[in-house]
């Protein structure tokens, strides 16, 4: 069998031939996808990555053939010379080769296959896991093969679109020095240095900011990122970055570049012209009006603020909703248009799921044909007045139904950003083949953590202040905006960087509203700080999920189907098992003592 590749190099692969072809003497390799005994020949259809061709086992031109022909299954490794010849009539048209076969003169088994599992087949009802067990079987099928060539297509058009800018593709290193504060690291026990650990870079953050330092301005990496958090549909714990710093810059510049990015990954991926410049909204528009800071534009269904009527009110009839806004919480709702009605067992599911998330419940109201409202136990108390009023601001009019959220802003909108959501996908609101693509920008520098109650960087620690707000990193750190963007699609984050800082007093300030006092500052970033010293140039950047990106760009459903060989959501690999438990020996080389 050896002798049969040595022999025949391949002249095509399984996707290529078509009616010009025909009459030519061809070599192909592929796998078995199927057999069909018809009309005293055998028929196989050879199958690689690019496609599916068929051949005919006649026994009049080899008996030998046609009897062997007889025993191959699928996903056995053929290597097969023949001759191209028309299918006539039979021509199928669901194929690019589907004009033509190939009648065998020779055929080779490389090797043959157990059963598989499931169907190697587009669209195939085998569980995830057992897909993900079999890995390599799952990467045959048609759809996935598409996607990874998709990924490749995206991935090499990235490469040419910023080394065309003039960025420098660069390294940095995976292992680094662990410090905690961002998202939580994944550690490496060193066998050289007893007892101390490196950590996985959850980014190149401070690498790419020392190249700048080092005055190598305009670089990108695509580059793994891990990051040992919660998953989910679009959460990996290993992930690819297109990871991008320069200098001398402003954030026009950053958006000019990644516009010119999207453009061109729209472009392979989808031959579709996006329109630039990308729309803006301030992160707090975002969360006023769509109660996300990635909000899904592609539908309506804004939020409506309330608070100053129920005041201009107080409270109109409506205790709680007096009582949150005397005490600064907000009332705000949704308003559901007439032609979305719920029924009492969606309001119950609804109700439910606003509870999961955290809330306390849904207040309601319908509004009638005389523009009271039913179906409440808030419409017998509210006044008409504000009654008239909420139904104005909000929009609503005969049939809608009205979904309000009360208590602190920010649970608030977390809630209804999550119930507009939900409205959305049971109602199918959201046009397919639309591309929102939008930056949010003037995001908080300082966030309290829900788990510690500790303030904590939005972004990351080393992101430049508004500068209008900087004098407020000590007097009000909350309301620092910092001057980071995201860039959002279709309600995805697929992309966020920032202005950083490169003046070492400002650095320090940061450091201080985190808590991180000068003496912990030194020991986890004192190279940093220190590099800041030497002559730091004014720099910038931004990071893109390539993964989320890939998935959004071929119409998939999670990251998974367009990473080859990903985890679950519990982080595990089913195909290779790991993470797996380590020997007694090993533990010890390591210094490790296992609890
Ligand atoms: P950030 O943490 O926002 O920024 O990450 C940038 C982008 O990476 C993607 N992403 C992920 N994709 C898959 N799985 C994950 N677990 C995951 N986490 C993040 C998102 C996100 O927008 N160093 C900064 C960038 C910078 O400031 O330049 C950073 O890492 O699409």
């Amino acid at each position: 069998m050896t002798n049969f590749i040595q022999e025949h190099r391949r002249t095509h692969t399984c996707g290529q031939l078509r009616q010009e072809d025909i009459d030519q003497e061809v070599v192909l390799y592929g796998w078995v996808a199927s057999r069909r005994d018809l009309g005293g020949c055998v028929f196989v259809d050879l199958r690689d990555r690019n496609g599916i061709t068929q051949i005919v086992f006649d026994p009049d031109v080899s008996a030998e053939n046609f009897e062997l022909a007889g025993r191959i299954r699928p996903e056995w490794v053929l290597g097969l010379r023949g001759q191209v010849r028309s299918r006539g009539d039979n021509a199928n048209d669901r194929i690019p080769t589907g004009a033509i076969e190939i009648l065998a003169h020779e055929i080779a088994v490389l090797n043959q296959a157990k059963t598989p599992p499931f169907l190697i087949a587009d669209q195939v009802d085998a569980k995830e896991d057992l897909r993900l067990r079999h890995r390599y079987l799952d990467l045959r099928r048609p759809e996935m093969v598409a996607r990874m060539v998709k990924r490749h297509a995206i991935t090499q058009e990235i490469r040419a679109t910023l080394a065309g800018e003039g960025l420098l593709e660069l390294e940095t290193p995976f292992m680094i020095k662990n410090t905690p504060g961002g998202a939580r690291n994944f550690l490496v026990p060193s066998r050289m240095s007893a007892g101390s650990f490196y950590a996985l870079a959850e980014s190149p953050q401070i690498y790419k900011q020392l190249f700048m330092v080092a005055g190598y301005d305009r670089y990108f990496q695509i580059v793994r990122c891990f990051r040992d958090e919660d998953l989910r549909g679009d959460r990996q714990p290993e992930f690819t970055q297109i990871d991008i710093e320069m200098s001398f810059i402003t954030p026009a510049d950053i958006y000019r570049l990644s516009e010119g990015l999207m453009a061109a990954l729209f472009h392979v991926a989808q031959d579709v012209k996006i329109t630039r410049p990308f729309p803006t909204l301030t992160y707090a528009q975002a969360m006023s009006r769509f109660g996300s800071d990635k909000p899904d534009t592609r539908f309506g269904l804004e939020l409506t603020d309330l608070t100053e009527v129920v005041k201009k009110h107080d409270g109109g009839g409506l205790g709680m909703m007096k009582g949150a806004v005397d005490q600064g919480d907000v009332v705000k709702c949704l308003c559901l248009p007439a032609e979305n009605s719920l029924s009492r067992k969606d309001v119950e599911r609804l109700e439910a799921k606003v509870k999961e998330m955290g809330g306390m419940g849904l207040a309601r109201a319908k509004i009638t044909a005389e523009g009271t409202w039913s179906q409440s136990p808030l419409a017998k108390r509210v006044t008409e007045s504000m009654r008239a009023e909420i139904n104005e601001l909000a929009g609503a009019t005969e049939g809608c139904m009205l979904l309000f959220q009360i208590g602190a802003e920010a649970k608030v909108h977390t809630l209804l950003g999550g119930l507009r959501l939900e409205l959305a996908r049971h109602f199918d609101l959201i046009p397919k083949d639309r591309w929102d693509l939008l930056w949010v920008t003037e995001f908080p520098m300082f966030e309290t953590s829900e788990e510690s109650g500790e303030i904590t960087a939005c972004h990351h620690p080393f992101t430049l202040p508004h500068p209008d707000d900087v004098d407020l990193l000590e007097t009000d750190p909350l309301a620092c905006r910092a001057q980071a963007y995201d860039l959002v699609l279709n309600g995805v984050e697929v992309g966020g960087g920032s202005l950083r800082i490169h003046d070492a007093e400002i650095q320090a300030r940061v450091f201080t509203a985190l808590g991180i006092s000068d003496q912990e500052a030194q020991e986890k970033f004192g190279f940093l700080l220190e590099a800041l010293q030497y002559g730091a140039p004014p720099h910038g950047g931004i990071a893109f999920g390539l993964d989320r990106l890939v998935m959004l760009l071929t119409g998939s459903n999670s990251i998974r189907d367009v990473i080859a060989f990903p985890k679950t959501t519990s982080g595990q690999c089913l195909m290779s098992g790991s993470p797996s438990k380590i020997t007694e020996e090993q533990c010890q080389q390591l210094h490790l003592a296992l609890k």
